[in-house]
């Protein structure tokens, strides 16, 4: 216990309603002194970044199966990496993963830093990542904000300044907020409290714990918080992508860049995806079919209408783009969501024209 009424209520909280994450050491071992693995900590921490805690449980499960320890994915080939992350998106992530897994592996004898200093020295890791870590694994007093203790911080004080403008003010309440013990339990108590209470839309003010303290309930205003600047509606860009099989049942595969938009991920070779898009010949010769669909798929900054071409391709055929990948060693789940969309779109063709 500290002397911090508002923090003490919240862990008193947390010890009853603590959600049960794989990633996680609930909170009556935590108050034995069990710390969480910081291998597991920084692998779900990187992965819960702009994606659900529902859609990462599958993909932390894979991960800590195949790869127990740092140093077992830091000797994971790139390819298997990048395949095991598809679907989950934002692939710089994967990328930055096995930088940073090498990193501690091969220079770092397999130990994570145990300071916030030493862990934003690593690929990847940014002043999120790093005051997660920092807590959760170390209980170091690190604050750790995120958007759900933005919410609960916006309403706790009723703050009226809009996003982004708001997030100095919010960081400074959640880090004046931050009790010296049980620092990683405090920092996972707030995040539950936003993603189960306090949550964007109809905040379960009743059950709240810090009801009493909240200026925006108070108000009749929680709801309302945070206020966020209006953006700029998102641009919508066009390409076309190849969809190619030949005659024996391999794909034509292409491997993109290992820089930018889904880099180092398998993809359809296509055109480039802009406003408007420059034609661009097929990857093999063969006899392309448009086909009427299209697939639609949002980036972080733009939406895409991808028009897909597909074709039978012969055993003879020599693809200027691309590598044919054999039909058994193909499985569509290891492509990233657009590319996967594609396949799905013209599997009706290629099954109804066989
Ligand atoms: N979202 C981001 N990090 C989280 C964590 N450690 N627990 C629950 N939700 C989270």
């Amino acid at each position: 216990m500290c002397d911090h009424p508002l923090s003490d209520r919240l862990l008193d909280w947390y010890d009853t309603h603590a959600r049960t994450l794989p990633w996680r050491v609930p909170p009556e071992q935590s108050r034995q002194g069990r710390r969480a693995d910081p291998y597991r900590v920084w692998l779900s921490e990187v992965m819960l970044q702009q994606t659900t805690v529902a859609a990462v449980k599958a993909y932390f499960d894979v991960f800590t199966k195949r790869w127990p320890r740092v140093q077992d994915l830091a000797a994971a080939a790139d390819e298997d990496v990048m395949a095991a992350w598809a679907g989950l998106g934002y692939y710089a992530r994967a990328r930055n993963l096995l930088k940073c897994a090498r990193v501690i592996a091969y220079e770092l004898d397999g130990r994570f830093p145990d300071t916030r200093e030493g862990l934003q020295a690593l690929p990847g890791i940014g002043p999120y990542t790093s005051a997660a870590i920092a807590a959760i694994a170390f209980d170091q007093p690190a604050t750790v904000v995120d958007g759900n203790v933005e919410r609960v911080m916006a309403r706790l004080h009723a703050v009226p300044t809009p996003l982004p403008a708001a997030k100095p003010e919010l960081t400074a309440r959640a880090t004046a907020l931050t009790p010296p013990d049980r620092c990683g339990d405090y920092a996972q108590a707030v995040m539950d409290l936003g993603a189960t209470i306090c949550t964007p839309r109809n905040p379960a003010c009743s059950l709240c714990p810090w009801r009493a303290d909240c200026a925006a309930h108070a108000q009749g205003i929680a709801a309302e918080l945070p206020r966020k600047t209006r953006k700029a509606p998102k641009p919508i860009r066009q390409g076309t992508a190849f969809v190619g099989r030949r005659v024996d049942g391999a794909w034509l595969l292409e491997r993109r860049p290992p820089s930018g938009l889904l880099g180092g991920m398998l993809g359809w070779p296509g055109s480039d995806w802009a406003e408007d898009p420059a034609p661009t010949p097929p990857p093999a010769s063969g006899h392309w079919t448009p086909l009427t669909g299209e697939v639609r798929h949002t980036f972080t900054h733009f939406h895409l209408r991808l028009r897909l071409q597909v074709a039978h391709l012969p055993d003879t055929s020599t693809p200027s783009r691309g590598q044919f990948i054999s039909g058994d060693a193909f499985d569509p789940d290891d492509l990233p969501t657009v590319m996967a969309k594609a396949f799905h779109l013209s599997r009706d063709w290629f099954d109804g024209s066989d």
